[in-house]
């Protein structure tokens, strides 16, 4: 989309400051901004801030400029709507479709997707009344993104801290390419991705390792999370591919290591997911001090082993009865295509090879794939289904993947509605 309108509203919490970058992204990436604080918000950071930022003026109810009715104007022309932070009462306020002020007017004038982004203590978050709300939002196709975990205001932590901005910016860049890119239809999922590259080490200074920025499997960490997955990535080496909110990562260095967290964790996972660039070899021995040149100008005498292949290892873990025979499991091809065949041929020979449910091929090298924003590429399924995956950015892309995802796993609880789901957590206390 070349220039779209979007909407930001502004919640009265303590969070309100980081939005000032979310607006930013998009007057920097040429769209046009509106801001729609609360009056609360107004206590947090005031109206000159988010005027000078989005170029345009500021108002907070709708009797200001009534001869313009800016509910319904600023409504109806959103291409996108993100409300940040999304206080409980807002939340309340837009659940009840009250239109009190200037913003939950303007939310029943809206056709476009709309993205709130919680903020709070984890009681109010928790709270049956939230809960119900947040609920209610979900079942109408709003996205309600699940808060990170961390330090809120003050001493506390918990579930309710705001995601990042650049997390914020990435769920509603999605939207703007793919409107119903997020279906809250993966509660209850439990999934296991891995992600990025491995490094085996040479010396103490030194590894073998690959260009893999994990851009990939983070934008499915994302994704998955934001659809109501219970998430587990395992990371390795990355560049810059964001903080996914509501993920749990787990680091690791090596493919033995990756090896160790992934079969593990498998056992306990609804679907395992194979995004991580792992290296074929590791060095035989890792030098216990830094390994020096001694004046040789030849080729370097490094000995290397064969490293275990784990998605083969994980499909034969499924067979022998370690990991459950219903999971599903999702491998990665990375091809550049060679004399032997073009980069799907050897996408359709590994699927076979492999043994897994799912492949994701794209090419590589000359600058495709590794570490790009974006991505394309071909979904293989084991019984003989290839669809064609257009080109765009890697989170989209983790979109279309999961939708091939949910599809596959058998008991996705589509007869649960996400009310009946969420309302399954209420936490003890308030039953
Ligand atoms: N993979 C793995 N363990 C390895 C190598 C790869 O689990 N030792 C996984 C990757 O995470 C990916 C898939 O296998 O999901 C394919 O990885 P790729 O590097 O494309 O293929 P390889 O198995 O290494 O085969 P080749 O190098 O011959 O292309």
């Amino acid at each position: 989309m070349s220039k779209a309108h979007i909407l930001i509203g502004v919640g009265g919490g303590i969070a309100a400051y980081k939005v000032c970058s979310v607006i930013r992204h998009y007057k920097e990436a040429g769209h046009d901004v509106r801001v729609m604080p609360t009056k609360a918000a107004l206590n947090f950071v005031g109206a000159a801030t988010f005027e000078a930022l989005s170029g345009n003026p500021v108002s907070t109810d709708v009797f200001d400029d009534v001869d313009q009715v800016a509910h319904v104007a600023l409504g109806r022309q959103a291409d996108l709507v993100i409300i940040a932070p999304a206080t409980a009462d807002l939340m309340a306020r837009a659940a009840a479709g009250r239109a009190d002020d200037l913003l939950t007017a303007s939310l029943l004038t809206v056709s476009c997707p709309v993205v709130f982004v919680p903020a709070m203590h984890t009681e109010m978050w928790e709270h049956p009344a939230t809960v119900a709300n947040v609920a209610t939002l979900r079942e109408r196709g709003v996205t309600v993104m699940t808060p990170a975990s961390g330090r809120l205001t003050g001493s506390d932590t918990g579930a309710g801290r705001m995601p990042e901005p650049s997390e914020i910016a990435a769920i509603g860049d999605l939207l703007l390419d793919r409107a119903d890119a997020l279906p809250y239809d993966l509660h209850g999922v439990r999934m296991l991705i891995s992600a990025g590259g491995t490094r085996e080490a040479l010396d103490p200074v030194r590894y073998l390792g690959n260009h893999s920025s994990g851009k990939q499997g983070y934008a499915l960490a994302r994704a998955a999370a934001q659809r109501g997955a219970t998430v587990t990535l395992v990371s390795g080496a990355t560049s810059n591919p964001g903080q996914p909110a509501a993920v749990d990562i787990v680091n690791i260095d090596s493919a033995r290591e990756l090896e160790a967290e992934m079969t593990q964790r498998a056992p306990e996972a609804d679907v395992v997911i194979m995004a991580a660039a792992v290296a074929d070899f590791r060095p035989v021995s890792v030098a216990g001090a830094k390994i020096k040149k001694k004046g040789s100008d030849g080729p370097a005498p490094i000995e290397l082993d064969t490293n275990p292949d784990i998605l083969a290892g994980l499909v034969r873990g499924r067979a022998d009865g370690a990991i459950p025979e219903k999971t599903i499991i999702v491998g990665f091809a990375a091809e550049t295509g060679d004399a032997d065949g073009g980069v799907l041929d050897h996408g359709r020979a590994k699927l076979r090879r492999k043994g897994c449910d799912l492949l994701v091929v794209n090419a590589v090298g000359g600058g495709k794939a590794f570490g790009t924003e974006d991505n394309t590429g071909w979904l293989l399924t084991a019984d003989g289904h290839e669809t064609g995956l257009p080109f765009g950015s890697k989170t989209l892309m983790a979109s279309r993947i999961l939708d091939e995802v949910a599809s596959l796993v058998p008991d996705v609880t589509a007869t649960e509605t996400a009310a009946t789901q969420s309302r399954a957590d209420y936490p003890e206390r308030n039953r």
